[in-house]
This record gives structure tokens, C-alpha cells and sequence, in this order.
């Protein structure tokens, strides 16, 4: 558990105003709710928060831990461009290291294309997610889960997920957090679709120049992670010396060869 303030929809709609706040003390999945405010009109900028998720998910499929009063976990409502699809995960990696900063963690990267590091440890994910009306894009809900005080030990996430908690050995106040998140999503929206939010993600990419595995649906492809293009696809140098483009996938550091 954290020691911070127990989160409320009204205090909640206070200190993110003006985005619109839907909070749930418990959930199946902040993504879902949203969605469905989504399909029902809700605006760009609402967001969907909640102290604990049932079926969280995450990446590929995974599950997502969002145990009580332990993380942040939330679901915002975006109506971006289509031609600004490929950034709206740079944009959420980019907003949760700033605010992981913030409250004074360090020696935090980015591992390709999303995961948020801290001491090579993920301490965060998201999970972007399109809803169309045949082919036109109705908007996108940016999910983000960041570990507050998950307890990992004796887990079998032990040695590659962490918490804040645990790496600042000091209690975070959730609320300040959202604040920061939100706050640094604006800040990006107001650049989605140009070099300058690619070169911010992109700078921040601990995946560069590392010899990497990447599980891509079945294949396991291994080789230098050269270079990541303006619309996140990584440039893999495989050791046949063929430069593959990844759009997708599971990336770990180093070679299982
Ligand atoms: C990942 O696998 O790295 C992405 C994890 C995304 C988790 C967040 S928590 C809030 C939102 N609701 C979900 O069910 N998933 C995302």
C-alpha cells in the first residue's frame, strides 16, 4: 500500500480539471471503461483512473498487476490524427519517464518500443489502443500502468519488474503523479506528428546500438538494434548483415544464441 491520500472521483476531477474523470475504486480494465466513453462521445482528454484492476492487461496479451492502493493505472481518451498513430506510444513512454523523474527516480530508460526502466527493471507499460469506425479512426485510449508499491518479491516478475517505492525507499503520492502524467501528455499532444517528439523518445532509447532479441508472433530475430525511424519501426541489423524492420515485438537485451 502507499501512504498517500485514498484517491476519490471528486478530488480526483479537482486536481486534473480540465480533463473529465471517470474513477473506479476497482475495475476489470481502466481500457475497457474507456473505450466505452469513448463510443459514447467522451472528449479528447478524458481519463479513466482506478485504484485496483481485475483484468488489467497489458502488451502481447499479457496480464497486468494492479493490485489496491499500489499503482497508478489509467486510461486516456484521444482523438488524434491517423497520421499520428505511430507516435501516441512515444508520447505515453515519454510522459511516464518525465513523471518518474519528477519524483526523483534515476537512472530510468526506455526499452523499445515502451517499457519504462529503472535500474533495467520495468516500472511501467503502455498500451495503446485503436477503435475504428470502419476505416475511420474514432480514437485511440493510451493506457498506462506505472508500479507504485506492487510487492514483486517472490513473484516470478521479481528480477525484471520494480517499484517506486522500492527504488526511492520513500512513499509517492499517487495524485501528484497523475497530475505530472497528464500534465506531460499535454505537453507532447501539442507535438504529435513531429521530429521533435521522435528525437525526445528516441534519445531516451537504452535499446540503441545493443545487441537484442525480439520475439515477433512466432520468429525470434537477433541482432544490433541499429536504429528506430520516425514511426517507432526498429531497424534490426541482423548478423547475415540484413536490415530488418520490426514494426512489432518483445524486445530483450541480449542474445538467447
Ligand atoms: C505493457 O504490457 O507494458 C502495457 C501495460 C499497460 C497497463 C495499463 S494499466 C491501465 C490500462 N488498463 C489496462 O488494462 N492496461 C493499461
Amino acid at each position: 500500500m502507499t501512504d498517500d491520500l485514498p484517491l476519490s472521483e471528486s478530488l480526483l476531477r479537482q486536481r486534473l480539471a480540465p480533463h473529465p474523470v471517470r474513477y473506479f475504486a476497482q475495475i476489470g480494465s481502466t481500457n475497457d471503461e474507456a473505450r466505452a466513453w469513448l463510443e459514447a462521445g467522451a472528449p479528447a482528454g478524458a481519463v479513466v483512473i482506478a485504484d485496483e484492476q481485475t483484468q488489467g492487461r497489458g502488451r502481447h496479451h499479457r496480464a497486468w498487476r494492479t493490485p489496491p492502493g499500489a499503482a497508478v493505472a489509467l486510461s486516456v481518451v484521444l482523438r488524434p490524427q491517423v497520421e499520428a498513430l505511430p507516435q501516441i506510444i512515444m508520447m505515453g513512454a515519454l510522459a511516464v519517464i518525465e513523471t518518474v523523474e519528477a519524483v526523483g527516480v534515476q537512472h530510468t530508460a526506455l526499452k523499445w518500443p515502451n517499457d519504462v526502466l529503472v535500474n533495467g527493471r520495468k516500472v511501467s507499460g503502455v498500451l495503446a489502443e485503436t477503435v475504428w469506425s470502419g476505416d475511420m479512426l474514432r480514437g485511440v485510449i493510451l493506457g498506462i500502468g506505472v508500479n507504485v508499491s506492487v510487492d514483486f518479491a517472490g513473484s516470478e516478475l521479481e528480477p525484471t519488474a520494480i517499484s517506486l517505492m522500492t527504488e526511492l525507499g520513500a512513499p509517492v503520492d499517487r495524485l501528484t503523479m497523475l497530475e505530472s502524467l497528464l500534465a506531460r501528455l499535454d505537453y507532447w499532444q501539442l507535438h504529435l506528428g513531429t521530429s521533435t517528439l521522435y528525437r525526445a523518445w528516441k534519445a531516451r532509447l537504452v535499446t540503441l546500438g545493443s545487441r537484442v532479441t525480439v520475439t515477433n508472433n512466432t520468429e525470434l530475430l537477433t541482432g544490433i538494434a541499429e536504429d528506430v525511424d520516425e514511426s517507432g519501426v526498429l531497424l534490426l541489423r541482423q548478423d547475415s548483415g540484413e536490415l530488418m524492420r520490426v514494426v512489432a515485438g518483445d524486445l530483450q537485451m541480449g542474445s538467447t544464441q
